[in-house]
């Protein structure tokens, strides 16, 4: 059997499907655990969100603002990226304010960001677009499960009993439960949605939550230089990828294709009437006492 042909691993903790990291390969609890009792520094900001709902955007956004600069940073966001970073002490070695970064439930954040108060910007997608984004992305990888076709894929990310970090549902409940209940740190949400639609606004929204005093130049600066193609663009040509070409020489082409399309309602080229008709049936029951604004359009 050629080396690409065998069955990826999944790895299965608490009821979460979790991607083969080497890390969360070796030991998903251990990483897990280590990202639970993380040193953290009063200034850090945690960047929160289900996979594909926009994780490196919102990244590239919020270090620009912590840097009041819209200047691109050498690093690529799995630098910071809490479950994937192959040493999690290197972590230690980010200079102050850190942007890090993780798809991990609230259960598993750093309790001590927790005691401290700090930031936790979390960003929320349409769970119909993240389902296409994330068939493309696994389609891509050779290393993680394949999906088969759309409709079995979907069916599985959001019916099937482990679904990935939880699944959306889980995730969100999770986050929604705790920014109603949690006093000291404060969860700043931020939809893909309204910073595709609304950029300059949502990016000062952003900066006044870290407490940043950004001009309207260096605002607009950020929005242009954060825009789909050129983001892409600087990733493909400015990033120091080595952090992970050290473990996985294939990094780079794999991480590259973070960058497919970067629209809102890609899903109606996917979805079929009957699965929409299915997964809005769902969506409704799942989320019949939740708040959670997920915009559709
Ligand atoms: P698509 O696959 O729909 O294109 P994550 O970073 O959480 O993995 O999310 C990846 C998704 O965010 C991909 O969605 C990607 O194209 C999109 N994305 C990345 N940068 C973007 C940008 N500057 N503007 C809009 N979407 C962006």
């Amino acid at each position: 059997m050629e080396e690409t042909d065998k069955k990826p691993e999944m790895i299965v903790f608490e009821g979460m499907a979790l991607p083969p990291f080497p890390p969360l390969k070796q030991d998903a609890k251990k990483r897990l655990e280590e990202i639970r009792n993380l040193e953290c520094r009063k200034d850090d900001v945690i960047l929160v969100a289900f996979p594909k709902s926009g994780t490196h955007w919102v990244w590239e956004i919020v270090c620009m603002l912590l840097k009041n600069k819209a200047e691109y940073v050498k690093e690529i966001k799995e630098f910071s990226f809490l479950e994937s970073i192959p040493d999690i002490k290197a972590l230690d070695d980010i200079a102050s304010p850190r942007a890090l970064n993780t798809h991990a439930p609230y259960r598993w954040l750093p309790k001590q960001h927790l005691e401290n108060g700090g930031k936790i910007i979390h960003v929320v997608r349409n769970p119909k677009d993240i389902a296409v984004s994330m068939f493309f992305h696994l389609g891509n990888s050779k290393d993680r499960p394949r999906p088969t076709d759309f409709k079995t894929f979907c069916e599985m990310l959001y019916m099937g009993p482990v679904p990935p970090y939880g699944g959306w549902y889980a995730f969100e409940k999770e986050y929604e439960q705790a920014k109603e209940k949690e006093t000291l740190a404060a969860i700043f949400t931020v939809h893909y949605e309204s910073i595709k639609k609304n950029p300059i606004q949502e990016i000062k929204r952003l900066a006044k939550y870290l407490d940043v005093d950004v001009k309207d130049d260096v605002v607009a600066e950020i929005a242009d230089k954060c825009s789909f193609r050129k983001l892409k663009e600087a990733d493909a040509t400015l990033k120091d990828y080595s952090v992970m070409t050290k473990v996985n020489p294939k990094a780079k082409e794999a991480l590259s294709k973070m960058y497919r399309k970067g629209e809102i309602g890609d899903w109606k080229n996917h979805f079929t009437v009957a699965m929409n008709e299915r997964f809005d049936a769902r969506f409704k029951e799942e989320m019949k006492d939740s708040k959670i604004e997920v915009q559709f359009e």
